[in-house]
């Protein structure tokens, strides 16, 4: 009998404590154990049938030295962190699907773990009930991992998805994410774009071995989509999504990180992501693209990550310790726009035609794109692939010389 405590009773919590009894037969035959949860972590009472697991004080299940595995799905960095932190030091293996603290925390952790010869898994952290994290630290370890790309947020991928299918406002889908309970009341995190920076800093931190701090990078939600965008987008063949992205320079040891909407062909892999779906494309020099495609988010594909992880520190108590990362050196991750790429410029300006052409004057070759109902001083293009940084200065000279006023920028990403 293995005994584990799980921190927390949200929707993840409740989950775990489902898949553990729903297959609890199952994960018997596949470990040889029968796995029970003693404890539940709870800040408040809920109508469930095992409240007799339910303990408001942490402590007790640090003392008690028949637990040996953690499972924290609380959330958040405090008290999370100081709960995985005791529970490692004092010998436990740790599971969590705490985004936040893995992108945070993680190097230290980590570090804490292999000391102690324990267990730090945390597959349910990026991508839900999509294998992401073993796959990309061992079925892939052959590679030289170059870039990750990722649609890693379900709502923001639904709000997007309404939008290019259903001709939605921004708003509208907001609300309708809402109401399905996909989007939080507060949804800060999914629509600017947050959630998908820690999923993009845990992936980079496990592909490339140095630790990626959330603040360390460029983020951009979706708030300032708009159907035209989305309908300009449709022009070129494009979709707009909301991609977390990590491209490795090998010779500088650097990274260029950056999460944005984008525009993506129709063609790409990403772009037939739909919906609160998830997908996680793999740049490997042996493999060559390798996508991850499931559900990102929700509560029983989540505990399935999660479970498996409790599995796997059942089947191993002892140290795995080959996942592991580092603290980065200085300039590590390098300034974002130093990648190369294109934009969509979307524009109000005088006179259309004398905007195009100071357009093709200053940026070269570009794409002049159109749209049902397009008023008559709007305008929109696609400009060449250049350094973002030169992009922005031409930007500027474009918007006083041609009296443009800037409505919509988007980055456009080649995956
Ligand atoms: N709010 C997140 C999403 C949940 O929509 O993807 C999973 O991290």
């Amino acid at each position: 009998m293995v005994k584990i405590a799980v921190l927390g009773h949200g929707v993840v919590g409740s989950g775990v404590m489902e898949v553990l009894k729903k297959n609890q037969k199952s994960i018997e035959r596949k470990t040889g154990q029968t796995i029970e949860a003693k404890y539940v972590l709870v800040r408040h009472d809920y109508d469930v049938d095992y409240k007799e697991k339910f303990v408001q004080d942490f402590d007790v299940i640090l003392q008690d030295p028949e637990v040996s595995i953690v499972v924290e799905v609380m959330g958040g960095v405090h008290p999370a962190y100081d709960y995985v932190k005791a529970s490692l030091l004092s010998g436990k293996n740790v599971v969590t699907s705490n985004k936040e603290l893995v992108a945070v925390k993680g190097n230290e952790l980590l570090k804490i773990a292999r000391e102690h010869n324990r267990n730090f898994l945390f597959e349910a952290s990026v991508g839900g009930g999509i294998p992401i994290i073993h796959p990309l630290h061992a079925c892939l370890a052959a590679n030289q991992i170059s870039e990750i790309a990722g649609i890693l947020n379900g709502t923001t991928n639904f709000i997007l998805t309404k939008m290019i299918k259903e001709q939605m406002s921004f708003e509208d889908a907001l609300a309708l994410a809402q109401r399905l309970g996909y989007a939080e009341k507060d949804p800060t995190a999914d629509v600017e774009g947050f959630d998908a920076c820690r999923k993009i800093c845990i992936l980079a931190s496990l592909a490339f071995g140095r630790h990626v701090y959330p603040q360390q990078v460029e983020v951009e939600g979706i708030t300032r989509i708009t159907p035209e965008d989305v309908a300009y987008a449709e022009d070129c063949d494009s979709v707009i999504k909301l991609i977390g992205w990590v491209k490795r320079n090998f010779e500088e040891n650097t990274i260029v990180i950056r999460v944005c909407p984008a525009l993506l062909s129709t063609d790409s892999q990403l772009a037939s992501v739909d919906d609160v779906f998830n997908g996680i494309l793999v740049r490997g020099d042996i493999t060559g693209d390798v996508m991850f495609y499931g559900k990102g988010a929700g509560k029983l594909p989540t505990a399935s990550a999660v479970v498996a992880d409790v599995i796997e520190e059942v089947k191993n108590p002892e140290n795995i310790a080959t996942m592991y990362w580092e603290d980065a050196p200085d300039h590590y991750v390098v300034d974002a726009k130093t990648a190369v790429l294109s934009y969509y410029v979307r524009a109000k300006v005088l006179d259309t035609k004398r905007a195009t052409e100071i357009a093709e004057k200053m940026f070269g070759e570009i794409t002049v794109l159109s749209r049902k109902g397009q008023p008559e001083d709007e305008i929109a293009f696609l400009t060449p692939e250049t350094v973002e940084r030169t992009l922005d200065d031409t930007l500027a000279k474009f918007q006083s010389i041609a009296d443009a006023k800037l409505l919509g920028l988007i980055r456009r990403l080649d995956y």
